[in-house]
C-alpha cells in the first residue's frame, strides 16, 4: 500500500487524530494536506493527551517523517507554540518537513476572520484563526508563502501592496485601525530561523519515498461536509477536505492512492453554524455531549450532537470512494438503551433518499429513523469483534450493509490500545 488517505466522513472531529496516530506505526511518513490551525486532533501518546493543530499526528514517532504539504495554511506563531508545547513533554520535533509553497496565515487574516464574523448577518461560527481569509488570499493570488521569507526584498514589496489594500478595507469599510508594514515584515523575517531546518521540496520528497517503496499516510483535517465544494455551503471551511484534496494539497497523483479510510463517528457532531438534520435538542443532546466529551479541541465550544446519518454517509462514500471505514466512539453509545440512525428524510411530505444540496432543504428536512436496541454494557476494553455485545455487532453489520463498505477499525476509547482491528 503506497498511500493511505484518512478522511473525516462527517463535520470533523470524528477521531481522525487517534486513527492516524494508530496507523502511523505501519507507515513511514504522515502528510497533512489541507486546513490549518482550525484543525484540532487529539492523540494519546504513551497515555498522555496531546492536542495538535498544525503538526501531523505522527509527530510523536521520531523515526517517521511528518510532512506539511503545499495545501495547508500555516500560522507560524502557532506552529512555534506547538513545537514548544511538545518539547515540554520531551518530544523534539526534528522529523518535520515543510513545503515552501505553503501560504502563511497573516495577522490581518485573523483580524478579518473576526471582523467578517462580527459584521456579517449570518455568522458561520468559524474557528476565528484566519484560515478562511488566508485561503481567500491564496486564490486571489495575494498570499505570502514560506518561500517568500527567503527573498526579503520581494517579500517587503508584495506585503506593502497587499497590506495597503487590507488597511484601506479596514479603515474605510470597518472603521478599524490598520496594521503596520514594518511590524509584520519583521515578524515574518523572525520566523525564518524556525522554518529553515524544516523547509524542503516535499513533492520531490514524496516521490523519493514512494520510489523507495515507503508507505505514506495522508491525514485529512475537518470532514467531508465541511468541504468547500461538497459541504453545507456556505457553512463550510475553505479547503478541500475530501480525498481529492490529498492530491492537490501534497502533489501526489491519484494512482498512488490505494487505501482511503473514512472515519465515521458512531453518532454525529458539528461545531459552528449550519444545517444538521439529525441534531438533537435537550436532554438527549446533553447526554451525548457529556458522555462523548463533545467540546471543541480548538475553541472549546460545545459541539452540537445528534444521531448517525446514513444519507450523509452514503454521499461521503461516493465522493471519497472509501475502501474501508473506521468507526469511532462506539463506546459512547453504551450509555443509551435506544440508538437511532437516520436512513432517509421527509421533505414536504415526500420521502427523500439522497442528500439535498440546497441549503433551505438541508435545514428543513426531517430524518426518518431506524431504531436499534442498545447494549448498555461497557465495551471500552473489548479487544475482539466477537466479544462485542450482539446488539453492537448488529449495529456494525447494518452500517456495512447500508454503506457497502467494510468497517475494519472499531474504536472503543480514546487510547490507541482501545481499538478493535478486523
Ligand atoms: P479529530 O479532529 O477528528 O482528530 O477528532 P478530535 O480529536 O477533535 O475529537 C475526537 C475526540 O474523541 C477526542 O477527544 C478523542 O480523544 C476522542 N476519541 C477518539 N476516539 C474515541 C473513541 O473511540 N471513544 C471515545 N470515548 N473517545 C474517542
Ligand atoms: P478537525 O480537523 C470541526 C468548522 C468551524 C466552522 C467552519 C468554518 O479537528 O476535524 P474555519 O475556521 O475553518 O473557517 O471554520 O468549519 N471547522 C471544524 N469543525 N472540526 C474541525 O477540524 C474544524 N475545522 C473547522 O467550526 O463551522
Ligand atoms: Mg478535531
Amino acid at each position: 500500500m503506497p498511500a493511505t488517505v484518512v478522511i473525516g466522513a462527517q463535520w470533523g472531529d470524528e477521531g481522525k487524530g487517534k486513527i492516524v496516530h494508530l496507523l502511523t506505526q505501519q507507515s513511514d511518513a504522515v502528510v497533512r494536506f489541507n486546513g490549518g490551525c482550525n484543525a484540532g486532533h487529539t492523540v494519546y501518546h504513551k497515555g498522555k493527551k496531546f492536542k495538535l493543530h498544525h503538526l501531523p499526528s505522527g509527530i510523536f514517532y521520531s523515526d517517521k517523517l511528518n510532512i506539511l504539504g503545499n495545501g495547508v495554511v500555516v500560522d507560524l506563531g502557532i506552529l512555534q507554540e506547538e513545537i514548544n508545547y511538545l518539547k515540554e513533554s520531551n518530544i523534539e520535533v526534528k522529523n518535520l518537513k515543510i513545503s515552501p509553497l505553503i501560504n502563511i496565515i497573516m495577522p490581518y487574516h485573523r483580524l478579518f476572520d473576526k471582523v467578517y464574523e462580527s459584521e456579517s448577518k449570518a455568522t458561520l461560527g468559524t474557528t476565528g484563526r484566519g484560515v478562511g481569509p488566508a485561503y481567500t488570499d491564496k486564490v486571489a493570488r495575494k498570499g505570502i508563502r514560506i518561500i517568500d521569507l527567503f527573498s526579503p526584498g520581494t517579500l517587503k514589496e508584495t506585503l506593502s501592496i497587499v497590506l495597503n489594500e487590507k488597511n484601506r478595507i479596514l479603515s474605510e469599510i470597518y472603521h478599524l485601525p490598520g496594521k503596520t508594514l514594518e511590524l509584520i515584515y519583521e515578524e515574518l523575517l523572525s520566523y525564518r530561523e524556525l522554518v529553515l531546518p524544516f523547509v524542503e521540496d516535499t513533492v520531490e520528497l514524496i516521490w523519493e519515498l514512494l520510489g523507495a517503496g515507503k508507505r505514506l499516510l495522508f491525514e485529512g483535517a475537518q470532514g467531508t461536509f465541511l468541504d468547500i465544494d461538497f459541504g453545507t455551503y456556505p457553512y463550510v471551511t475553505s479547503s478541500h477536505t475530501t480525498v481529492g484534496g490529498a492530491c492537490i494539497g501534497a502533489g501526489i497523483p491519484p494512482s498512488k492512492i490505494d487505501k482511503i479510510i473514512g472515519v465515521v463517528k458512531a453518532y454525529t457532531t458539528r461545531v459552528g453554524e449550519g444545517p444538521f438534520p439529525t441534531e438533537l435538542k435537550g436532554k438527549e443532546e446533553e447526554k451525548l455531549r457529556e458522555v462523548g466529551g463533545e467540546f471543541g479541541t480548538t475553541t472549546g465550544r460545545p459541539r452540537r450532537c445528534g444521531w448517525l446519518d446514513i444519507v450523509m454517509l452514503k454521499l461521503a462514500c461516493k465522493i471519497n470512494e472509501f475502501t474501508e471505514l473506521a468507526l469511532t466512539k462506539l463506546d459512547v453509545l453504551s450509555s443509551f438503551s435506544l440508538i437511532k440512525v437516520a436512513t432517509t428524510y421527509i421533505c414536504e411530505e415526500k420521502l427523500l433518499e439522497k442528500w439535498p444540496y440546497d441549503l433551505k432543504t438541508q435545514k428543513t428536512i426531517k430524518p426518518v429513523y431506524r431504531e436499534f436496541e442498545g447494549w448498555e454494557k461497557d465495551i471500552s476494553d473489548v479487544e475482539n469483534f466477537s466479544k462485542l455485545p450482539k446488539q453492537a455487532q448488529e449495529f456494525i453489520f447494518f452500517l456495512e450493509e447500508e454503506l457497502q463498505t467494510k468497517i475494519t477499525i472499531i474504536s472503543v476509547g480514546p487510547q490507541r490500545e482501545q481499538t478493535i482491528i478486523r
